[in-house]
């Protein structure tokens, strides 16, 4: 997939605005707050029909503007692609691939994928354990795109099994129980389906990240990759079945793949706690590329990448591995201080006060 061409509508700080791509490496540069992770973003929004800030959808409307829209012009083995996408302030709007309007908008991922670096992709390494589920599940999303209902089915059912440990006041009545069965059944379902492909992605990506990773810190160490999920050992039925007071009394489910850590050492030692700060940079960096390029063999093509403000962050050295380390396709990076060494782009863009000028 080759983006040829972007325009916005209300989208963030832009009323309009219109920016054709070069095939190889785009640069956005200009100062900050000028509007370059504005255009990376509504890039992302086309992908995964959400922010890769994690901004709730109404961030993206312009202030004051009613709705926005995103189109982008591409090329898909030999043919022509149109992606439209409305973003209304109730939540996703419409959604139009080649004028035709998709039954549901989840089908649209696939259509195009982005990978994206940013600097506070260091939480991957130093945050809670839900950084590295999403990780895990943006990537396998992005790889195989029906596993977002995995996804989407355990949000529901959580909230739905949660609510009623909530109601149920700490104590088992037979309609409690009854219900509750239901529910249990369901979770089992979903839950085992998402952590196998946890633990099936987790094993290819083991692997792609020691050899990133070594890449990337310009030396050799035993980067380890592990699903933590004790409950796989009996099954989630009977784990759950061991919790069920303790999540009578706390009103939440105990255990599942929500609960589950992707535990990441280097030497054997847990990278959130043991590893210096340069070597939590080079792991989070090796994270991504990894990711990349798991999704880049499985599906034939890499995904558009978005490096967003990363060379800022980045010494010499890791910032020429990564460029180095790359899969060939199309590429945007921005910058508010300037190109990083050894970037050569075909187009480079200057943005000010909104204004976005090919030079
Ligand atoms: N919904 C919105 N409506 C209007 N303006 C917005 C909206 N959301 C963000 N902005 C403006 O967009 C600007 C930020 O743009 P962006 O994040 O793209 O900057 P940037 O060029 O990436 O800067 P930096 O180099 O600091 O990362 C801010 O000035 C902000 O006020
Ligand atoms: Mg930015």
């Amino acid at each position: 997939m080759h983006l040829q061409r972007l325009w916005l509508t209300d989208f963030r700080s832009y009323s309009t605005a219109e920016l054709q791509f070069a095939p190889g490496l785009t640069a956005l540069l200009g100062a900050n707050g000028q509007g370059k992770t504005n255009i990376m973003e509504a890039v992302g929004y086309l992908a995964t029909l959400s922010s890769f800030r994690g901004a709730p959808t109404e961030a993206l409307i312009r202030r004051g503007a009613g709705s926005a829209v995103v189109r982008a012009e591409g090329e898909r083995e030999g043919r022509s692609l149109l992606i439209e996408a409305e973003i209304t302030a109730s939540g996703r709007g419409r959604v139009q691939v080649n004028k035709q309007r998709l039954a549901r908008t989840r089908d649209l991922l696939g259509a195009l994928r982005v990978s994206v670096f940013a600097p506070d992709d260091l939480e991957l390494v130093k945050g809670g354990p839900a950084e590295r589920r999403r990780y895990l599940d943006e990537t396998l999303v992005a790889r195989k795109t029906s596993l977002d209902v995995l996804r989407t089915d355990l949000d529901r059912i959580l909230r739905q099994r949660n609510a009623l440990l909530k109601q149920s006041g700490g104590r088992l009545s037979a309609e409690v129980e009854a219900t509750l069965m239901v529910w249990d059944a369901k979770l089992v379902d979903v839950g085992e389906a998402l952590a196998d492909a946890r633990a099936a992605l987790i094993e290819e990506l083991a692997p792609v990240l020691r050899s990133s990773y070594d890449h990337v810190a310009g030396q050799s160490a035993h980067v380890d990759a592990v699903y933590d999920a004790p409950w796989r050992e009996s099954g989630l039925g009977a784990a759950l079945g061991a919790v069920r007071r303790d999540e009578l009394r706390r009103g939440t489910s105990l255990v599942g793949p929500h609960r589950d850590e992707l535990q990441l050492t280097i030497d054997g030692m847990p990278a959130r706690t043991h590893a210096s700060q340069g070597e939590q940079r080079s792991l989070a960096l090796a994270l991504r590329l990894a990711a990349h390029q798991v999704v880049t063999d499985s599906t034939g093509t890499p995904p558009i990448l978005l490096l967003d403000d990363v060379f800022s962050e980045l010494d010499p050295d890791r910032s020429w591995a990564l460029l180095a380390h790359l899969p060939a396709g199309q590429t945007l990076l921005s910058s508010a201080t300037g190109l990083p060494p050894g970037a050569n782009p075909e187009q480079i863009f200057r943005i000010e006060d909104g204004t976005i000028r090919p030079s």
